[in-house]
């Protein structure tokens, strides 16, 4: 079994460390957070994410599995360091990708070693990163360094999943270690999962194109629910016409508010920095997210034609999806933001995991209920946001009983439509003609 340093702790980082350790080997975790280190020390998560937390405790108990916030105590043992810190967006307008973070992991590692070692980048970086990275290591460092891109595609509330049954893993190195980084996907590679080993640059860019791919079909279906409303056809039926033939596949079919959260909108932005900067003619990858934004748009219009102003809307569900807390560019708060900006309306809110972050952006312009009823008292709309399983299970009839108006715009198409149409509710569903 290897020795595995991870260099961050955010969802890349602690699932991938945690994840490791399960697969048998030994894992040590850093993050410079002295806070973060000494809660997961205390085996106390700071992400909500299914399974985490009793996997971590697991692996602690076993010994595989360590946090710490000194890279030497553990970087001269490891066979292999990974690097999985975060790569946010530096400029919104250009795409700019803030790659800090991951020069401040290099010039340490350079600093600190004291022996051969595998770089294993994990993070999502601009094509060539990994390449300057390598030539940064050969010159600053005495030792040899082979660096190796290995992007990460778990989805944030089945993280652990998504680690542990990966469709496939990707290695991109110029060859070197090949043995080494097999025996790291060991477990994964007697299970018949499918290696993709390429070249670096292909490496980074395959992740790119997988999350600007996912996105563009989340945004079409997002245009066919639109057609669907205006001829009276069933988006679901739809979905699943398309879905069925293999060559589309049934997932990223279901329509919604658009999409969010913290890879979409960046990596699809950062790629489209890349066809600007390669003065590639796009036209595809370049509408992605304007269709995105102006879905936002056309949603909270939509709201606003439903409610008269200084009434008040009820929004349920403020994470960018289901499973999550995450509130990063969540399509609910984008369309909190629109209606504050554009109307006079009482917001109120509801969401099982993600006000307190919720609380960070909005703060006072909205109000924060813990009980879905009480959000929903007095309310002429409800606007069913996010897809969690309690908007799904929502009772007619107690809504019924504490709202002013029975209006209900379902963004993600999950109520029992028979339900509240039983109740007098007027509904909007997402790809279904008013009341159909
Ligand atoms: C995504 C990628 O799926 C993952 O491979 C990558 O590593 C990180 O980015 P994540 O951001 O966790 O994962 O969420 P995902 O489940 O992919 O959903 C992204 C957005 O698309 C969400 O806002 C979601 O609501 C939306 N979506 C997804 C839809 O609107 N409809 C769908 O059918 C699927």
């Amino acid at each position: 079994m290897l020795k595995i340093t991870v260099l961050g702790t955010g969802y890349v980082g602690l699932v991938s460390g945690v994840c490791l350790a399960e697969t048998g080997h030994h894992v040590t975790c850093i993050d410079n957070n002295n806070k973060k280190i000494a809660a997961l020390k205390a085996r106390k998560i700071p992400i909500y994410e299914e399974g985490l937390e009793a996997l971590t405790t697991k692996n602690i108990d076993l010994d595989r599995l360590k946090f710490s916030t000194n890279l030497i105590d553990t970087l001269n043992e490891s066979d292999i360091i990974m690097i999985a810190v975060g790569t946010p967006i530096a400029d919104e307008s250009t795409g700019t990708v803030n790659l800090n973070y991951i020069n401040e992991c290099v010039s340490e590692i350079a600093k600190l070693l004291s022996k051969n070692i595998i770089v294993i980048v994990k993070s999502t970086v601009p094509v060539g990163t990994c390449d300057n990275i390598q030539k940064r290591l050969d010159k600053l460092s005495n030792f040899e360094c082979v660096v190796i891109s290995n992007p990460e595609f778990l989805r944030e509330g089945t993280a652990v999943y998504d680690f542990m049954n990966p469709d496939r893993i990707v290695l991109g190195s110029d060859g070197r270690e090949k043995k080494t980084v097999n025996q790291l996907y060991s477990k994964f590679i007697e299970e018949g999962t499918k290696i993709i080993y390429a070249d670096r640059r292909t490496a980074e860019l395959i992740k790119y194109a997988s999350n600007a791919f996912l996105a563009m079909k989340v945004g079409f279906i997002n245009e066919m629910a639109d057609i669907s409303e205006k001829v009276g056809a069933d988006i679901k039926k739809l979905s699943e016409g398309i879905g069925s033939d293999k060559r589309i596949g049934s997932k990223f079919l279901n329509p919604g508010p658009g999409f969010g959260g913290s890879c979409f909108p960046k990596d699809v932005k950062a790629l489209v920095k890349l066809v600007s900067e390669t003065k590639i003619n796009s036209n595809i990858i370049k509408s992605i997210i304007k269709a995105n934004i102006e879905r936002f748009e056309k949603i909270s219009k939509d709201i606003m034609e439903n409610v008269q102003e200084c009434n008040t809307i009820a929004i349920l569900g403020l994470t960018y999806k289901a499973g999550t807390d995450d509130i990063r560019d969540s399509p609910s708060i984008e369309i909190i933001k629109y209606l504050i900006k554009h109307g006079r309306y009482k917001i109120k809110t509801y969401d099982p995991v993600g006000t307190e972050n919720c609380k960070k952006f909005l703060s006072d312009q909205v109000e924060y209920y813990v009980d879905l009823y009480k959000a929903c008292t007095g309310a002429s709309l409800v606007v069913i946001a996010t897809e969690w399983d309690v908007c799904k299970k929502i009772d007619a009839v107690k809504l019924k009983n504490v709202m002013k108006d029975l209006n209900i715009y379902d963004l993600r198409g999950i109520i029992d439509k028979e339900h509240f149409l039983k109740n007098n509710f007027k509904i909007r569903s997402i790809g279904y003609k008013q009341n159909a």
